[in-house]
C-alpha cells in the first residue's frame, strides 16, 4: 500500500481538487455520484460550532476545514496528518487564511498522542477510506474525546454503485486508499467505538457521519 507519509503527487492533486470548491464539486459528482454541497456547508458552519471548544481535525490533509474558522475565535485546534507533505500545506493554508493559533501535528491516527478525552469535537473528512484500519482510528478518536464529545465527518463508502466500487477498487490498488466499508459497516464501527447518537446519511459513494462519546 502506498504510505501517505510519501504521497507527494496524490497529496498535491487530492488537495488542489478539494481546496478549490467549484473542483471539488465537479470531482465529487464526476467519481463519486455526490453532490458535495452539504460538505462545503458543513466545515462553512464549524464557524459556530467551535466556538470554545479543543478540536481535533484527522487527518487534517491540507487544512480544507480551515475555512470554516475564525482568526480570533475562541476555540484550541490541533490539526493532525500523517504526511508532511499534507501538513506544511495546511500550514501554508492558515497563513493565507491568517489563522495563527492552530497546532500542527505529525502523527498516526492509530496511535493518537493526547489523553483519553482530552477534545471536545473530533472532525474527520474523508479520512476513513484511506486509512488500513478504520475500525481502530474510530477506536483513537473516540477515545481522546471527552464525554458527550462530538465526532463528525465524511467518508467514501461501498454500495452506491459498481462505478464508484470499481473506482474504490483501483485506489485501492495505488495504495491510496485503505479498507473501505459500507454506509452500514461505518454505523457498526462507530458503534463498536463506544459511540452513539450515532447518524450516517450517504449521498452517492460519499458518508456523512456525526456521533457522540
Ligand atoms: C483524502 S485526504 C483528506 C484530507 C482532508 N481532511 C480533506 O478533507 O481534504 C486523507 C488524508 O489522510 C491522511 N492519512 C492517511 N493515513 C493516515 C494515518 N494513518 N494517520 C493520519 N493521517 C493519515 C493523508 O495524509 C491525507 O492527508
Amino acid at each position: 500500500m502506498d504510505d501517505w507519509r510519501h504521497a507527494r503527487l496524490t497529496a498535491l492533486v487530492y488537495d488542489f481538487g478539494i481546496e478549490h470548491e467549484r473542483l471539488g464539486r465537479i470531482g465529487g459528482r464526476l467519481v463519486w455520484g455526490a453532490d458535495l454541497s452539504r460538505f462545503y456547508r458543513d466545515i462553512h458552519g464549524l464557524r459556530t460550532r467551535v466556538n470554545g471548544c479543543r478540536v481535533l481535525d484527522v487527518a487534517c490533509g491540507g487544512g480544507v476545514a480551515f475555512r470554516g474558522l475564525r482568526k480570533e475565535g475562541s476555540h484550541r485546534y490541533v490539526a493532525l496528518d500523517l504526511s508532511p507533505v499534507m501538513l506544511r500545506r495546511a500550514q501554508a493554508n492558515a497563513e493565507r487564511h491568517g489563522l495563527r493559533d492552530i497546532g500542527f501535528v505529525q502523527a498516526s491516527v492509530t496511535a493518537l498522542p493526547y489523553q483519553e478525552g482530552g477534545f471536545d469535537l473530533c472532525l474527520s473528512y474523508f479520512g476513513l477510506h484511506c486509512f488500513a484500519d478504520p475500525q481502530a482510528a474510530l477506536a483513537e478518536m473516540a477515545r481522546i474525546l471527552r464525554p458527550g464529545g462530538r465526532l463528525q465527518g465524511t467518508a467514501v463508502v461501498r454500495g452506491s454503485g459498481l462505478r464508484q466500487d470499481a473506482v474504490i477498487s483501483l485506489f485501492q490498488r495505488r495504495g491510496i486508499f485503505g479498507t473501505v466499508g459500507s454506509a452500514e459497516n461505518l454505523t457498526c464501527w462507530l458503534a463498536a467505538a463506544g459511540l452513539r447518537e450515532i447518524s450516517v446519511d450517504r449521498d452517492g459513494a460519499v458518508a456523512y457521519f456525526s456521533a457522540r462519546r
